[in-house]
This record gives structure tokens, C-alpha cells and sequence, in this order.
């Protein structure tokens, strides 16, 4: 590319530290060359206290929209003029764009987490989880991301665990007029309840050391669903855990692709077909497994990143 077409070429980003492993550049390239789209997509590291500035250069440099991960999308909502709801519920964005009126901001990691489920499920695609009794574990920024639009895609009740503090009481507090709203009895319990779940939805940074989740017998179980949040080359250690007690599991590399959709589709106003990227990216994580069995495990999340090596 010239430096001319260069210049010219929208330009996109998404920051993070660290920034590394983000599939996000690959996903956008993807999504543009489907949909006849033009652009720029870079990882961009930013310092730990720079953030801001680095978001101010870009802007300046002609950025149009960026995606904000780890541990930037609580200092982004903050900097935002104006929020979606479900940033303001969640507190945090995880895509920004610039407009008359200054930065904006979203939050599409819930809507990406609904429409995996949606895809997994079948049923109603905009309403899934109706009548579905869930279980959500972890109260950290994953949880807090997507429990607005777990509640409005018609869960019926929701129990929220953490192994620790009140950060679920504070979680639950922010969202109880949505829940009211949609009928959806949301509770924050103590310990995970046995034989209750529908659905059991691993918002934990557990899977990160690869260990199971502490969770007492019957919480997971036959004829249910599990999700973890995180991926990786190989199962999560929360996938084989439900798999190994007889629920069907899945792992969160459709949510990546799905939020990842939701913010192409805010920028640029056409949604991208998400099934051939997901099959794209499956098959390039499953390679690196078979060619280099032994090597360190690298899990990550579609909410941030991390690594067990
Ligand atoms: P993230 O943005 O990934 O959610 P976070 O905000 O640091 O990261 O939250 C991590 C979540 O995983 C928290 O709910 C944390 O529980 P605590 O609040 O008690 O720390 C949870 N978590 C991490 N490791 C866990 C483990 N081994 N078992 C259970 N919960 C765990």
C-alpha cells in the first residue's frame, strides 16, 4: 500500500496492554474482505497510564473507531461524552467511535455473548434464554459486561455467584429495574446452587490457570448448558470440568467473533456473516494445537487476555 492510499484508508484499532494475542486485526480483516470494505486495523499497545493520550493521538492521526480491552474499558467509559445502555449498565466499553458530539461508546461483548447462545440454542434470536433458569458465575468486568443482555434476552432467573467480597451484590443492585423490567428474578446466592440451572455461564477468570472451577456436585450436570467465557487451542479447564459431569459445553470463541460483528456493524452499518470467520477461526486455533502439542497453553477471553504457560 502507498503512503498516499495509506493515509486514505479508514483507519480502526484496538487497545489493550497486553495486546499480543489479540485476534481482533485478523477478525476485522475478515469481516472487511467479506464485505467489500476498505480499512486499517492495528493492535495498538498502550502504557498502563497513557491510555488516554494514546486514544487522543489516534483520533489525531485519523482513527475513526477503536476497541478497547484490558485494562482500558473502565477508563474509556469514563472518557466517553455519550454511552449506549448497555456501556452505562456494564460501566465499562469495549468499542468507541467520534462523532459531532465528541466520543462515544458500547458495549457489544453481552450482545456477542447472546448471539453465540442464540446460534447454540436455537429458538428466538432475540429472546433465547426465555424461561431459562441461569447460573452466573464470576462478578468481575466479564460478568459485568453481559448481564443487561442476558436478562433481556429473557432469562427467567438469574443467580449471580462470586467466590468473594460483595462485588456480586453491586452487580445485581445496578441491573435490578432491568430485571424488574423483564420479568427476570435476579439473585445473588452464596454458593452455586445444585440441580437449579438451566444454564451455567463461567464469567471467572478460573480458566486462566487451567484449573476447575470449586463447585458443589449437581451444579453441573446432565441436560444442561455450559459456557465458558474464555478459549483456547484446547478445551477450557470450565469445558472439560461440564463436559466431564454430562452437560453440553462451549467454549467463548463465538463471542469473540459475534462482539467483534456488533462493533464492525456500528461502524461501518453493515453486519458481517459470522459463521465462515468463527469456521475460519477455529480451524486456525485447532492447527497450532496438532503442530505443537506440549507447547505452553494460551487461553484468552473475548472480554480481554490472558495466558497459562
Ligand atoms: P475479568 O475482567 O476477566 O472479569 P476481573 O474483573 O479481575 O477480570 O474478575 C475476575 C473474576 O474471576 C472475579 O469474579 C474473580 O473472583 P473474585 O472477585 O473473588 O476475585 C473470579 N475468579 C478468578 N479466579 C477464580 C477462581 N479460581 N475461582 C473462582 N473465581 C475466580
Amino acid at each position: 500500500m502507498s503512503a498516499q492510499t495509506q493515509r486514505a484508508t479508514p483507519l480502526y484499532a484496538v487497545f489493550g496492554n497486553p495486546i499480543g494475542h489479540s485476534r481482533s486485526p485478523h477478525i476485522h480483516a475478515l469481516f472487511a474482505a467479506q464485505t467489500g470494505v476498505t480499512l486499517r486495523y492495528e493492535a495498538r499497545l498502550a502504557p498502563i497510564d497513557g491510555f488516554a493520550q494514546a486514544l487522543d493521538a489516534f483520533r489525531a492521526e485519523g482513527g475513526m473507531g477503536a476497541n478497547i480491552t484490558v485494562p482500558f474499558k473502565f477508563e474509556a467509559w469514563r472518557l466517553c461524552a455519550r454511552r449506549s445502555a448497555a456501556a452505562q449498565l456494564a460501566q465499562a466499553v469495549n468499542t468507541v467511535g467520534w462523532d459531532e458530539g465528541g466520543l462515544w461508546g458500547d458495549n457489544t461483548d453481552g450482545i456477542g455473548l447472546v448471539r453465540d447462545l442464540a446460534r447454540l440454542l436455537g429458538g428466538d434470536p432475540h429472546r433465547p434464554l426465555h424461561g431459562q433458569r441461569l447460573l452466573l458465575l464470576g462478578a468481575g468486568g466479564a460478568a459485568s459486561g453481559v448481564l443487561g443482555p442476558l436478562i433481556a434476552a429473557g432469562a427467567r432467573a438469574i443467580a449471580l455467584w462470586n467466590r468473594s467480597g460483595d462485588k456480586a451484590q453491586s452487580l445485581a443492585a445496578r441491573h435490578s429495574a432491568l430485571a424488574a423490567q423483564h420479568g427476570t428474578d435476579l439473585q445473588v446466592v452464596q454458593s452455586p446452587p445444585a440441580h437449579w440451572a438451566d444454564g451455567v455461564i463461567n464469567a471467572t477468570a478460573a480458566s486462566l490457570d487451567g484449573k476447575p472451577l470449586d463447585l458443589p456436585e449437581g451444579v453441573l450436570r446432565p441436560g444442561i448448558w455450559a459456557y465458558d467465557m474464555m478459549y483456547g487451542a484446547h478445551d477450557t479447564a470450565f469445558v472439560t470440568q461440564a463436559r466431564t459431569a454430562g452437560a453440553q459445553a462451549w467454549d467463548g470463541l463465538g463471542m469473540l467473533v459475534e462482539q467483534a460483528a456488533q462493533s464492525y456493524t456500528l461502524w461501518h452499518g453493515e453486519a458481517p456473516d459470522t459463521a465462515p470467520v468463527l469456521a475460519a477461526l477455529r480451524a486456525e486455533l485447532a492447527a497450532p494445537a496438532q503442530e505443537n502439542a506440549g507447547s505452553p497453553q494460551v487461553f484468552l477471553s473475548p472480554t480481554g487476555v490472558g495466558q497459562k504457560g
